[in-house]
């Protein structure tokens, strides 16, 4: 049976409706899959899922992805983590605290990206903390010629820690080193429908090439300029209990802050690519 679904940006960002991803077969699973695969972000409203099954649906998109940041997350099932700006014992209990976070894909800086991630609303502000997306494929295809021949062909540098940006907390050593900074394409190709797109994850990103940090830093900006235009640019309003799934290799994201009075509690889980449809993506 087709599923039902509602467009919401311009060309990419769909609304699964009617779904529950706790009592998912697997027919509607391969479908929710394809529906988020050609368009790159999928909202699924009012979930109610347990943290075994927040788990069990994310295995059954990939093989499970667990953070490098172990302080943030869940202790009973680590591949949960907790975004949040909620301090318990004067502690946070999740990562990114309540600011601005600025355009990325998610851990670019590791050997092995995360491919889609997921992340399950149990708490939203009343105002702010909304998530943009940019589209990177349809970026990348509106290129002219010029421009796409600047991109073509190179490799960037992504790293766990961008130095030149302000740092919420500190990365312990034992982090840092099990992420390393790693060379990727800056045009990728997807895994499944050979759709090529920027890998653009400024946040991240700390060289292009051989280019000096301060023409880097230019060609970087160039890029998310372009990148980020509204025409690219859909931001979704997160409700209660939203589940939101992104494709790393077709979209960037950023994220606006909030008051620090309010409470935005998110649990994120992400999925990797199967080994066999190599690295990079
Ligand atoms: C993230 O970058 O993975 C978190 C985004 C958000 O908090 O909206």
């Amino acid at each position: 049976m087709a599923l039902q679904t509602r467009m919401l940006g311009e060309g990419f960002a769909v609304e699964i409706l009617d779904v529950d991803l706790a009592g998912i077969d697997d027919a509607t699973l391969a479908e929710v899959r394809d529906q988020w695969m050609a368009h790159k972000v999928a909202i699924l409203r009012d979930q109610t899922l347990s943290d075994d099954a927040l788990v069990d649906f994310t295995e059954r998109m990939g093989p499970l992805f667990v953070h490098v940041r172990d302080q943030f997350r869940s202790l009973e099932r680590p591949e949960i983590m907790y975004i949040s700006n909620v301090e318990e014992d004067g502690r946070p209990l999740g990562a990114l605290g309540n600011g601005e976070l600025h355009w990325h894909s998610d851990q670019t800086y590791t050997r092995r990206p995360v491919f889609g991630t997921m992340m399950y609303a149990i708490k939203v502000p009343e105002a702010g903390g909304d998530t943009w997306f940019g589209d990177l494929a349809a970026a990348y295809d509106a290129m002219p010629t010029a421009m796409r021949a600047t991109v073509d062909g190179r490799k960037a540098c992504y790293s766990i820690e961008k130095k030149s940006l302000k740092r919420r907390y500190e990365t312990p050593q034992h982090q840092k080193d099990q992420a390393p900074d790693q060379w990727h394409p800056l045009v990728r190709t997807h895994p499944y429908l050979d759709r090529k797109a920027l890998y653009l994850s400024p946040g991240h990103m700390t060289g292009i090439d051989a280019l000096s940090f301060e023409d880097s830093e230019a060609e970087i900006a160039r890029l998310q300029d372009w990148a980020a235009q509204d025409r690219f640019v859909y931001k979704p309003r997160w409700r209660k209990n939203d589940v939101v799934i992104w494709d790393n290799s077709s979209v960037m994201h950023r994220r606006d802050s909030f008051p620090p009075e309010q409470r935005r509690f998110m649990k994120r889980t992400g999925f990797h690519l199967p080994e066999e449809r190599g690295v990079p993506f």
